[in-house]
């Protein structure tokens, strides 16, 4: 039997149409009549044409989503969660293309995009779908006599949503979900690499009943489409994804009209094992906290700090782990890693490996692309460096790929002072046995999230974003319906 997995029928045809752009629930062509490929990262082809959207397009879609908007935003709050639930029950409905379309579009394994990628955005959009009946002002007790005050929230108008090529489906819900939960209508600009997810949302989002307009796509480039969002004077809010750079672009954008910014960016995670822990777990652990979804993961444990008395074993369980894990192409069942998503990527890769091989850094395991079968994709070894240093570029910057620099402490105080020097302050980890030291070293981390003995888990119901150059605002949670309304005072003299 092979292990390739047969593509769906469904998935076929999708391919075969034209990728256009959603403006006021109709597809159409780019304004230019300009497409471009969406490749296959594990063949290196094209997988379809799309339509390139720019300033024009983008203007289009944001003047569908304002006519759209006062309609969406007095819907009685039922309707809207109904309709919202009507959309996740179709994302369920349509898992297995929605999973296939992703692998194709992005190079996962399959087997993750459909048990566990799917299933993420589906419970995203569902517990979305349950707060339009559940947002509430508050009133207060007023030292003037004879008032009554209270607040109410309300929907910001139209949402911007650019999002990243590493997890398009969920990143993509993650925005959507929470814009028109809360009476938003919106526009979608999915990364270049990976515009096929949001495509086939969009169109489960109009059988679904979700009024047109409400929510648009345009896809094409970040200069251009991206940009356009950004600056435009109608937009009232921007989410994005993405690198750290062009999370500052945004900012300086916004200030045009002032637009809400939530920006979740990039991170160089430090995952630490305390010599106290248990370093079997911790070893497993350390090792999909990178080289999930090859490393192209924002919160990847990419530095990994080993207490001095463990770090031999530590090492080479690791080492020998990377070595036996199988690189291919996303539909083959028995890929742990797919390709990464482009060839610019794979450069920049290879890039930091040289880096690091120059620096004199241990190559312990990895370090080359992959060639033979593989060569028109874009896969990459899993690769460890050992004895690294906290200066080494390895060490400090967001390299995102299936690169893990492993760096020697003595002790606990030693390791929070250098796990905290960095730009970034997304994520981090802590294996450890102790539960004093577990949470003392909780507190002090400077990161958005902290996991103890275990890495990577998130849940609809617990916010995530990062401080520092990691970003700001908090997705998910209660807390992401702050970013996506405006708290109105009502003083009522009675
Ligand atoms: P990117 O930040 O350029 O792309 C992310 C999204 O932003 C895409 O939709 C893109 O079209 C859009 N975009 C790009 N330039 C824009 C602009 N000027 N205005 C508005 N939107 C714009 O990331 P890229 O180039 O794909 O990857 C480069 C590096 O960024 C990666 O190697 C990684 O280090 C980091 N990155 C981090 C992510 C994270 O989740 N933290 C996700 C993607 C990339
Ligand atoms: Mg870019």
């Amino acid at each position: 039997m092979s292990n390739l997995i047969p593509i769906l029928p469904a998935v076929a045809a999708f391919l075969h149409r034209d990728q256009q752009l959603l403006i006021g629930g109709k597809w159409v062509s780019a304004r230019s009549g300009e497409t471009f490929p969406t490749l296959n990262p594990a063949t290196g082809k094209a997988l379809t044409q799309v339509a390139k959207g720019d300033r024009i397009d983008v203007d289009l879609a944001v003047q569908s989503a304002r006519a759209a908007f006062p309609t969406w935003a007095a819907l009685m709050p039922a309707q809207r969660e109904r309709l919202l639930y009507r959309f996740a029950e179709l994302m369920e409905i349509h898992k297995e293309e929605l999973a296939q379309i992703e692998t194709l579009d992005n190079g996962k394994p399959f087997n993750v995009a459909f048990n566990v990628e799917v299933n993420v955005a589906i419970g995203q959009m569902r517990y979305y779908a349950g707060w339009p009946t559940k947002l509430t002002g508050e009133t207060y007790a007023v030292s003037s006599p004879g008032f009554h005050v209270y607040t109410r929230r309300e929907p910001l108008g139209v949402c911007g949503a650019i999002t990243p090529w590493n997890y398009s489906l969920v990143m993509a819900v993650q925005k959507i979900g929470p814009a028109l939960a809360a009476g938003n209508t919106l526009v979608l600009k999915p990364a270049e690499q990976t515009p096929l997810t949001a495509i086939r949302l969009a169109e489960l989002a109009l059988e679904a009943g979700i009024p047109e307009g409400v929510f648009n796509v345009v896809t094409g480039f970040g200069e251009t489409a991206g940009a356009a969002l950004t600056h435009h004077p109608d937009v009232d809010k921007v989410a994005f994804t993405g690198s750290t750079e062009v999370g500052k672009a945004i900012v300086q954008a916004s200030t045009g009209n002032l637009k809400h910014v939530s920006l979740e960016l990039g991170g160089k995670s430090p995952l630490i094992i305390m010599d106290d822990a248990d370093i079997s777990a911790a070893s497993e652990a350390a090792l999909w906290a990178i080289f999930s979804n090859s490393g192209q993961n924002c919160v990847a444990g990419s530095r990994l700090f080993v207490q001095s008395d463990i770090y031999d074993e530590v090492q080479s369980v690791l080492a020998e782990k990377a070595r036996g894990l199988k690189v291919g192409p996303g539909l083959d069942r028995t890929s742990h890693l797919g390709p990464l998503i482009s060839q610019q990527q794979l450069e920049r890769v290879i890039g930091y490996v040289e880096a690091g091989v120059k620096g004199g850094y241990q190559l312990v395991s990895g370090g080359q692309r992959l060639e033979g079968d593989l060569s028109d994709g874009f896969f990459m070894q899993p690769t460890i460096f050992s004895n690294v240093t906290d200066e080494a570029m390895i060490a400090t910057d967001e390299i995102f790929g299936p690169v893990l620099s492993i760096l020697r402490f003595e002790t606990e105080e030693e390791v929070l002072l250098r796990a905290n020097n960095s730009r970034y302050g997304l994520a981090a980890g802590v294996w450890t046995n102790n539960l004093s030291r577990a949470h003392r070293m909780a507190a002090q981390l400077r990161a958005g999230v902290v996991w103890i003995n275990t890495y990577d888990w998130f849940d609809p119901a617990v916010p995530f974003g990062g401080i520092g150059e990691s970003g700001f605002g908090r997705e998910l949670g209660h807390q992401v319906m702050d970013m996506y309304t405006e708290l109105k005072s009502v003083w009522v003299k009675l």
